[in-house]
């Protein structure tokens, strides 16, 4: 048993969708949030800009003595997860494993589809990983920039013409080469899933990247006995690096609770 918290990081709003499966599988958890509101997106940016964000994101996660850190970010899971692993002593989880597991457990004929950032699909870390748990898997990837900008600004409802009209022009060679599974590989994507899932049809599986972590994770504790109890609900606070602006009625909006007293600024640039 650990009462110390789980950390848990991404640029922006995305990284929710594991926040909001770990607050529903593990409410007695003590979680915090980062969102790094002030530089998102970190998708379009070199794998030296966004390590050197990510590493201030976990240094700060690391002031509150956590006993896991989750990057929440299919981009930082690609490009620095090696890296912070390497130079952080506590455990520090990523979304690429648990998704690409998930993936391989779904998909019937080995034709997958993989959305990211730039940086993501650039990097080749969910091909490079599915192609060792499914030999042979033809992964039919696209990366997707205009995805995050509309989605932290609140642009993701179905019937939104503008949103339809990006998802469509992106996966539109993805339905084409017929797969049976779809990789949210950004967890930003999931907020988009009616729009993707109504686009791509009901035969095609939607990977949430985030919400697999979230299970990985919850695995992973309970394995080494760090899963705190506690009577009730555990604390939550969420952090952002820019006025806290659209932040907190966008995540309550998103949750489903209402987190706007519970938000707070910090300088991440001092880590
Ligand atoms: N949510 C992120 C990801 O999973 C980051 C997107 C971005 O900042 O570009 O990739």
């Amino acid at each position: 048993m650990d009462t110390r918290p789980i950390g848990v990081f991404d640029s922006g709003l995305g990284g929710l969708t594991a926040m909001r499966e770990l607050a529903r599988i593990l409410p007695e958890e003590e979680l915090i949030y980062f969102g790094d509101t002030g530089r998102v997106p970190y998708g379009g940016r070199s794998p030296e800009t966004i390590t050197r964000y990510a590493r201030q994101d976990v240094a700060f996660l690391r002031s509150f003595d956590p006993k896991a850190i989750v990057i929440a970010c299919g981009t930082v899971s690609t490009t620095a997860l090696e890296v912070l692993r390497r130079e952080c002593p506590v455990p520090i989880y990523g979304v690429v494993e648990p998704a690409v597991q998930a993936a391989a457990q779904c998909t019937r004929t080995g034709r997958v589809g993989l959305i990211g950032t730039k940086a993501t699909i650039r990097s080749g870390a969910y091909e490079r990983a599915l192609s060792a748990l499914r030999p042979g898997a033809q992964v039919e990837a696209r990366a997707c920039p205009l995805l995050v900008p509309l989605v932290e600004n609140g642009r993701y409802q179905p019937g939104d013409p503008v949103v339809e009209r990006v998802v469509a022009e992106y996966l539109q060679p993805i339905r084409e080469a017929g797969v049976d599974t779809l990789v949210l590989g950004c967890t930003h994507y999931p907020l988009l899933k009616p729009v993707i899932a109504s686009y791509m049809g009901e035969g095609v599986a939607l990977v949430d990247v985030g919400a697999q972590c979230a299970h990985w994770v919850a695995r992973s504790l309970e394995e080494q006995g760090l899963r705190a109890r506690r009577d009730g609900e555990g604390p939550r606070r969420y952090f952002v690096s820019d006025a806290t602006g659209d932040f907190p009625a966008l995540a309550s909006a998103f949750l489903g609770v209402d987190v706007a007293g519970a938000v707070e600024w910090v300088d991440i640039t001092a880590y």
